[in-house]
């Protein structure tokens, strides 16, 4: 019987591999492209359900939240779910030693005790449109590229206008398949949006680094929040006279539970892909610009992570910048060793083989040179980029210096020959405004060992005769001791002291210009962004101009070459589907990885000792009670699962929706093994990693006593 049941779940398994699919869909094409196959695995609804402007559908739950991430309603007052990492800089800006939300979690009692957000914005969608006709109308092949450009700019301008005509909606219109098509699409931003609870950082952010982009993985990465507008339901800017929002849909969410081989679909913003790119493209990312940042990042996180572990305020100042850091840092070397187990160059050189042989056929000659060109142009593009990037994650990569360049524009104005009162006194305010909250995270000692760090690097790696002259000066003089001048630099530097920026400030007169000139700090950055400003940006930006042509014009040809592929087009933080099923996967040989973690993986983990492993004693106790209540499944408290949906970053706090499109889930990331799947997807090893909404619940409603706000949802559960 075993031996039987075994059988037939190798059968099954290998079954769902072969299904298992790469893509992030166009929800307006469901229907046409995707329905039948998302219904042959396992999908109950239509893709009208799915998307439709007609009725009310799921694209109505679904917004951007804040500039990066997807959250979705579920309540008919407005609460919103996204990531606990998506919500991060919210409740980071709300801390403090005293009130420690980072740390504790925080929890509004009611209404009146959510938390506003100055700047957090809520997108819906209210319509997308095909606008390739218009948009591309009278361009042809004779003219230039800035020709074309101008002209595509002036149809895209006239598209929005007309499709926001007398409405408070906002239209933006994107590129798809590389500029060889157009949509529009027309938004309702949300301005008031507050902060509702979030789990303690041990729980939205179990593991931290250290499991990040990983399985298995025990992270409980939600936050919540609430919509508000004005008294007809609009978008209005924070008021208290605002109420929670009445959204056209919200998400109803089971609580069924999930099994191997259930139909899945991600619903939300994927940010960016290059799927299509040439082997040159891919291995630059590859041998020249991943080396370089995780080089530079992973030195400059060796100084942060130490601090950090040492000081409760340097640990709550630096939390989100180290998160984002490290963020990257970490992707990339996944997305490296990724195209390295992939062959990834050489799979997409055997392509290109393919591709130049196709292009020699007289009927395709028009591609012929094709390859060649991006040959050249990368040629050309290599070294700029390696320059480039020792400038960007190195030299800015210091605070102070980074700091010390925001005060070019007050530079400027103030040496300029009639210098205009208004203007000086309206940039010496935001000036004084970004001072106060860049100082409320800052710890010059940690920069200065990050400036030490990070200059010995660049100069050890970039080429000689890159380094600008006034650096190589400083350099030289203090003997290339890199302590000895990063010491010199903090000390004399008044961006070093917040003190000393606000008494400038307070006190700024136009000829003071003078004094910022001189400032060692700001003389660093200056040479470092005239180097970058003259010697690549605008030599990139031709470069990149010329491949934005090569690749648009290379889309289409691989699209002739594979006439009964189906495309997808690339991530461009536009709202798509990605459909597949829950299943593990084999990471490295002899390894089985399961489909889903559960509160035993917390319990094994935990380490008292270590910030990012501490078990609350409630939720131990919890643990030890098996209190789960209705989120428990036979005993145990599931935590996270895996699927082959092809996302990327954009699409944290996506709804994960099942085959009903009920919410079983949000979307958080990606298993480490699959990261190259922004480049090359693999169906063996590409997963996303899912908070089970179970453990969301449990934790909102058992561990955080926040029941009412379970109340406020729409629960279904079958039996
Ligand atoms: N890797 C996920 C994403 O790309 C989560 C990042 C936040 N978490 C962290 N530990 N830094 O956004
Ligand atoms: N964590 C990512 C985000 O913020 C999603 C993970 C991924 O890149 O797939 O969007």
């Amino acid at each position: 019987m075993k031996k039987l049941l075994s059988l037939a779940l190798i059968v099954l398994t290998t079954c769902f591999q072969a299904r298992s699919d790469e893509g992030m869909w166009i929800p307006l094409f469901l229907g046409e492209f995707n329905e039948a196959q998302m219904q042959a695995m396992g999908m109950k609804i239509t893709a009208d359900d799915i998307y439709s402007v007609n009725h009310s559908s799921l694209k109505d739950a679904i917004v951007i939240f804040g500039g990066g991430c997807t959250g979705e309603v579920v309540s008919d007052q407005g609460l919103l779910l996204t990531n606990h990492h998506c919500g991060f800089r919210s409740i980071q800006k709300h801390s403090s030693i005293e009130h420690d939300y980072l740390t504790n979690g925080f929890w509004a009692k009611d209404k009146s005790e959510e938390l506003t957000n100055p700047g957090l914005t809520v997108t819906f969608l209210i319509r997308m449109e095909e606008v390739t006709a218009i948009v591309l109308d009278s361009i042809n092949t004779d003219m230039t590229e800035a020709e074309r450009r101008m002209l595509i700019n002036r149809h895209i301008k006239s598209i929005k206008e007309e499709a926001t005509k007398d409405t408070h909606y906002k239209a933006v219109v994107k590129p798809f398949f590389l500029g060889n098509r157009y949509f529009l699409f027309v938004n309702e931003i949300f301005e008031d949006v507050r902060l509702v609870g979030a789990p303690p950082s041990n729980i939205g952010k179990f593991g931290g680094d250290t499991d990040n982009w990983m399985w298995p993985r025990h992270t409980g990465d939600f936050s919540i929040f609430r919509i508000y507008a004005d008294k007809d339901n609009n978008p209005a800017k924070y008021s208290e006279d605002n109420v929670p929002y009445q959204p056209k849909k919200h998400l109803s969410i089971s609580l069924d539970g999930i099994n191997e081989g259930d139909f899945t679909f991600i619903f939300g913003y994927p940010g960016s892909t290059e799927e299509y790119i040439p082997s040159y493209a891919v291995d630059m990312t590859v041998n020249t610009i991943n080396p370089i940042r995780i080089s530079l990042r992973g030195k400059r996180l060796g100084v942060i992570k130490k601090y950090m572990n040492d000081s409760p305020e340097i640990r709550i100042q630096y939390a989100a910048k180290q998160a984002g850091i490290s963020n990257g840092w970490k992707k990339w070397i996944g997305e490296n060793r990724g195209i390295k187990r992939l062959h990834g160059i050489e799979k997409k050189e055997a392509f290109e083989k393919e591709f130049q042989k196709w292009s020699s056929l007289t009927e395709n000659q028009k591609y012929n040179s094709l390859l060649s060109a991006f040959k050249e142009t990368y040629d050309e593009l290599y070294p700029l980029k390696k320059n480039l990037y020792y400038v960007v994650e190195g030299g800015l990569g210091i605070e102070l210096i980074k700091y010390a360049n925001s005060f070019s524009s007050l530079v400027n104005i103030s040496n300029s020959k009639d210098v205009s009162q208004d203007k000086l006194d309206k940039t010496v305010k935001r000036l004084k405004k970004s001072t106060s909250s860049y100082f409320k995270d800052y710890q010059p000692e940690v920069d200065k060992e990050v400036f030490a760090v990070l200059f010995k690097t660049y100069y050890e790696n970039v080429d000689k005769d890159e380094v600008p002259e006034e650096i190589q000066k400083q350099i030289t003089k203090y003997k290339e001791n890199f302590i000895l001048f990063a010491d010199e630099v903090f000390k004399k530097s008044m961006f070093a002291s917040k003190d000393k920026i606000i008494d400038f400030l307070d006190n700024y007169k136009a000829s003071q210009y003078k004094k910022i000139k001189k400032d060692p700090a700001y003389k660093i950055a200056s040479a470092f962004i005239k180097q970058y400003k003259t010697n690549y940006y605008t030599k990139i930006a031709k470069l990149n101009s010329k491949l934005d042509s090569l690749m648009r014009i290379y889309m289409k040809a691989q699209m002739e070459m594979q006439p009964n592929k189906l495309f997808y087009p690339d991530a461009n933080f536009t709202l798509r589907i990605a459909y597949g099923n829950v299943m593990g996967y084999n990471p490295a040989d002899a390894v089985t990885y399961n489909y889903f973690t559960t509160l035993e993986g917390i319990m094994e983990k935990e380490d008292p000792d270590i910030y990012d492993y501490v078990v609350e004693d409630k939720l131990k106790d919890l643990y030890n009670n098996k209190d789960y209540g209705i989120y428990g499944n036979n005993g145990k408290m599931q935590v996270c699962f895996i699927a082959n949906n092809h996302t990327t970053g954009g699409n944290s706090g996506s709804p994960v929706l099942d085959a009903n499109g009920n919410l079983i889930g949000i979307n958080f990331d990606r298993c480490w093994e699959g990261t190259m799947s922004d480049i090359m997807y693999d169906p063996d090893q590409s997963r996303n990693i899912m908070l089970d909404i179970r453990y969301c619940l449990f934790i909102i409603d058992k561990f955080a006593g926040a029941g009412h706000l379970v109340d406020e949802m729409t629960i279904v559960k079958s039996e």
